[in-house]
């Protein structure tokens, strides 16, 4: 009896040594939730199967720790706002000056940067870009690309006319060996192409799962920080969530840059989501032809260039992207339903705040909205998310209800409310301005607002009230 109390005691010991030592975990794949059991579904973002065991070496754990006193668990004292030095933070410009622009005026040294896209958008051929600009410039900087080798990535830099002897090539995705060299080696930039291929070999998940992505980019940002190097980061954006996203490192960078557009559109729109270092919803627009990116510097031009006169449905409005006012087109196609539904497609201008406007059209223009299939479109790929161009909505869709083509050279701009009344909008007078650059005569503005225009010479100014005003002047 002692003796089977013994063996007992001696395996449960050794379990609880083995415990010890190694650490599983289960992280959803999806959101990046962590269990220490396994469950079918994530309690977290509800998804099925998507938690995977992943297992941290106590070694791992122990080196992990190990890196944080130098950066978090200094003896800090609290100092005086004023009485920091900021003199020496300057900005590195990346020779792109769409790019800076949306970096809030240029890199700032030690910050870690995300640029998000979907694959083949065209990330590695903006970061080579960026890369040669800061190189030409006489600094070293160091790509790090655990996509593609360096033959290949050589390939597309001639074809870019981005070859510089500044410009450090590295094919690697061990994030030990990449931090080692980024000791060895002391560039100015650096850049991970992409997070996804990195790989910390203490993690025994594959590279791309949660707890490689989280913990690659922790050790980037504690050395980012530690050695005041600016850290560019590429993450690809996955629809399905199989592998792990960038939108679960977010909060652990400093700006979030996503690159987007349509593939078979040749416009790439660089646009901020999250900058420490600047303002939000700055964006910067490209053009991807055969020798990479081409700076856009007027993009209303750009999406304004098919821009069909005299058609009905078309109309064209101004919305401002950050600082920026950018003419864009809006269109709207209205046809007999065939079904007990209607259809509604929606692209580039959210869907609720479409059904909304067709609800108020309805109601306040007796036009009979329930019998229409609507489709609506924003030319050139472009998202746009403001309430300043509700009134180019409704008069997209009456323009395509009755058939008829709006005034030529006519902007519309406004904000509907709920009983069919045009709001005041922010920034009139910029819009206004750009209008005028790009050929337009008349704009319809909110009546609110016309009290406050500084004069504009060229331009024919209409206060509306409501729209049923809008729907008499339209035409
Ligand atoms: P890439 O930068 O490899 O995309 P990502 O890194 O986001 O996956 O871009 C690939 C696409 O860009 C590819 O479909 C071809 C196109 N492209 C051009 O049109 N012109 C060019 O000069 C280059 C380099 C790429
Ligand atoms: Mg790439």
């Amino acid at each position: 009896m002692l003796c089977a109390t013994f063996i007992y005691l001696k395996y449960f010991i050794q379990q609880a040594s083995v415990k010890k030592k190694i650490n599983i975990i289960f992280s959803c794949q999806s959101c990046g939730y962590q269990t220490s059991k396994w469950l079918g579904k994530c309690p977290d973002c509800g998804k099925w199967d998507t938690l995977i065991e992943e297992t941290r070496s106590y070694q791992s754990i122990n080196s992990e720790n190990k890196g944080l006193p130098n950066l978090f668990t200094q003896r800090a004292q609290p100092v005086p706002i004023d009485s920091i030095d900021i003199e020496d933070q300057h900005r590195l410009s990346t020779g792109l000056a769409e790019f800076d622009r949306v970096l809030g005026g240029g890199l700032v040294s030690g910050s870690l940067v995300l640029i998000g896209g979907d694959p083949g958008i065209g990330k590695s051929t903006l970061m080579l870009q960026a890369l040669h600009g800061i190189a030409k410039n006489g600094r070293k900087v160091l790509y790090v690309s655990g996509e593609e080798s360096i033959i290949q990535i050589r390939i597309r830099s001639k074809r870019l006319s981005s070859l510089s002897s500044n410009l450090l090539v590295v094919s690697e995705i061990d994030i030990g060996i990449i931090l080692a060299m980024l000791d060895s080696v002391k560039p100015d930039v650096l850049v991970i192409d992409s997070i996804q291929t990195m790989f910390n070999p203490d993690i025994t998940s594959a590279p791309g799962s949660v707890s490689q992505v989280r913990e690659s980019t922790m050790q980037i940002m504690l050395t980012a920080k530690k050695t005041d190097v600016p850290v560019f980061l590429i993450g690809h954006v996955t629809k399905d969530g199989a592998i792990a996203g960038p939108r679960l490192l977010e909060h652990m960078v400093d700006t979030v840059l996503y690159f987007e557009g349509d593939r078979n559109h040749v416009f790439r729109i660089l646009r901020a989501v999250k900058n420490r270092f600047g303002s939000t919803n700055e964006i910067g627009v490209f053009e991807m032809n055969d020798n990479g990116l081409v700076e856009v510097l007027n993009p209303s031009s750009v999406f304004l260039a098919e821009c069909p006169e005299k058609t009905p449905g078309s109309i064209v409005t101004a919305s401002m992207e950050g600082s920026r006012p950018i003419l864009v087109e809006i269109q709207a196609l209205a046809g007999n339903t065939s079904f007990g539904t209607p259809r509604r497609t929606i692209l580039g201008i959210d869907q609720n705040r479409v059904a909304l406007l067709l609800a108020v059209i309805e109601k306040k223009l007796n036009m009979h909205m329930m019998g229409q299939d609507i489709f609506m479109n924003v030319a050139g790929g472009v998202k746009i998310d403001e309430p300043a161009i509700d009134l180019g909505i409704v008069s997209a869709v009456i323009s395509s209800f009755l058939d008829r083509p709006i005034l030529e050279r006519t902007v519309v701009i406004g904000e509907v409310g709920l009983t069919g009344e045009v709001r005041a909008i922010s920034n009139i007078d910029i819009r206004i301005s750009e209008a005028e650059k790009m050929g337009f005569s008349r704009c319809l503005v909110p009546q609110s607002n016309l009290k406050r225009i500084a004069v504009n010479k060229g331009m024919e100014l209409i206060g509306i009230k409501t729209i049923s005003d809008a729907a008499e002047v339209l035409f």
